[in-house]
């Protein structure tokens, strides 16, 4: 195959390679191959090598045409990927912001009818083309921080035809712009307010009449539950979980994250992919994810945003075996920001991972979460070419520098989607 783009001259590229079959944990999970003077060449959307300039040059053959990026001051990372966003919704909730800033708390504001059912309301009322519209804005921000997958998940529906409308708008936004958007299915995000009274009666629409339909239109990878006090029991996320297993459904939940309800150790019994949040995981919790090779998805950026006292205990789930990925959450509510460089900042920070764990964190093992560590998360040849180029000296710096898109360029499916001047 011929080179059609050949980046060179990076001052660092760095690869997490070498872990496409197991989620990189422990002492594995600190380290990164960091190639100077590195290149990669791409023939049209795969990566065909990769290693330092002048081996990769001795290596290829060029296209006639073939594009070269000269990456010189630049690191080279692989395209980042964010394995938890509610990226599909409607509306929008800054009007939260003055209610929280008096210190009604975020279960207080679901409780009283905001929160996520404010933004069920906004969802049910748009339109299947004003979700993809919006949601393509929002992938678009996201391509420029340098995501190049993402998870997307449903929850804003909740009614079997306004989930159904949502993961079809996941599925046309996939569809309408550069960003790979994993689906999934989050029917049991919030008891809707017709289902007040009797939540189990609707934890058995989720199961006999969305999940089969949900199913049978192919329009989810995963299915997901928010096991929170006030939410959906052990118990009901049990029986949610078990029927989408059962119709061959990846698994993840919402577990541990505000009530320690046992959501890890469920995770671990059902055999989840992921369990995410996980701030009041119990010691038992960690023991169960890492025997049972369930990733943790810690989402920092939430918990930031909820000014919660404290982080998800990172650094003693690490020392467990525990794998971690970060996410960024993206939604409405409890986290309205789409940038995982934002999240890198604030894991070495708060998590206090360092920047190894978190380069490993959203690239490989957020793969792994969203089971697509055989296409995407590492720069290796065979895999997807999907890469970001930082306007950086070397890698620590983009954990040491915040607030900034730091991004230079975004190669996705070999095309170079961003080019910033
Ligand atoms: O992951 N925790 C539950 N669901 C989202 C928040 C949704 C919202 O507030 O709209 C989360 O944080
Ligand atoms: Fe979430």
């Amino acid at each position: 195959m011929k080179t059609t783009l050949l980046i060179k001259n990076a001052g660092q590229v760095v690869t997490s390679r070498g872990a496409s079959d197991k989620p990189l944990t422990g002492a594995g999970l600190g380290k990164v191959t960091v190639i100077e003077n590195g290149a990669v060449a791409i023939g049209s959307d795969k990566i065909l090598a990769v290693g330092s300039t002048p081996e990769v040059l001795k290596k290829i053959t060029p296209a006639r045409g073939m594009q070269e990026v000269d990456a010189a001051g630049k690191v080279v990372l692989p395209g980042l990927v964010d394995p938890h966003t509610h990226v599909v919704f409607g509306g929008s909730r800054e009007h939260e912001l003055s209610l929280k800033l008096q210190g009604v708390p975020y279960l207080e504001i679901l409780a009283r009818g905001g929160g996520i059912l404010s933004s069920v309301e906004a969802t049910r009322a748009a339109s299947k083309e004003e979700l993809v519209q919006s949601g393509i804005e929002y992938c678009r921000q996201m391509l420029a921080q340098g995501t190049t997958t993402a998870e997307a998940k449903s929850g804003y529906g909740l009614s079997t035809a306004a989930e159904l409308k949502t993961l079809e708008a996941v599925r046309d936004v996939g569809r309408s712009q550069p960003l790979d958007l994993v689906p999934t299915f989050l029917g049991a995000h919030a008891v809707p307010k017709e289902y007040k009274e009797e939540p189990d009666r609707y934890v058995d629409l989720i199961i006999e009449e969305m999940l089969p339909q949900v199913v049978e239109q192919n329009l989810a990878c995963f299915c997901d539950v928010f096991c929170e006090e006030g939410v959906f029991s052990v118990e009901q996320s049990r029986k949610v979980l078990e029927a989408a297993r059962e119709k061959g459904l990846g698994l993840k939940m919402h577990a541990d994250e505000i009530a320690p309800l046992g959501g890890a150790e469920l995770a671990a019994e059902l055999g989840a992919v992921s369990a995410d949040h996980l701030l009041v995981i119990s010691d038992q919790g960690i023991e169960k994810m890492a025997s049972a090779g369930v990733i943790g998805v810690i989402l920092p950026g939430t918990t930031f945003y909820l000014c919660e006292d404290h982080y998800a205990p990172a650094r003693r789930m690490i020392e467990a075996g525990v794998s971690l990925a970060l996410a960024t959450d993206f939604n409405p509510g409890s986290s309205p920001n789409n940038n995982l460089q934002l999240i890198i900042n604030i894991a070495c920070l708060y998590l206090r991972m360092t920047p190894p764990e978190v380069i490993n964190a959203i690239t490989i093992n957020a793969a792994h979460a969203l089971g697509r560590e055989k296409e995407v998360g590492s720069l290796e040849e065979g895999k997807k070419a999907d890469l970001t180029l930082f306007d950086a000296p070397n890698y620590e710096y983009l954990a040491y520098r915040y607030g900034s898109n730091l991004i230079s360029s975004v190669v996705k499916n070999g095309e170079l989607v961003v080019e910033v001047e």
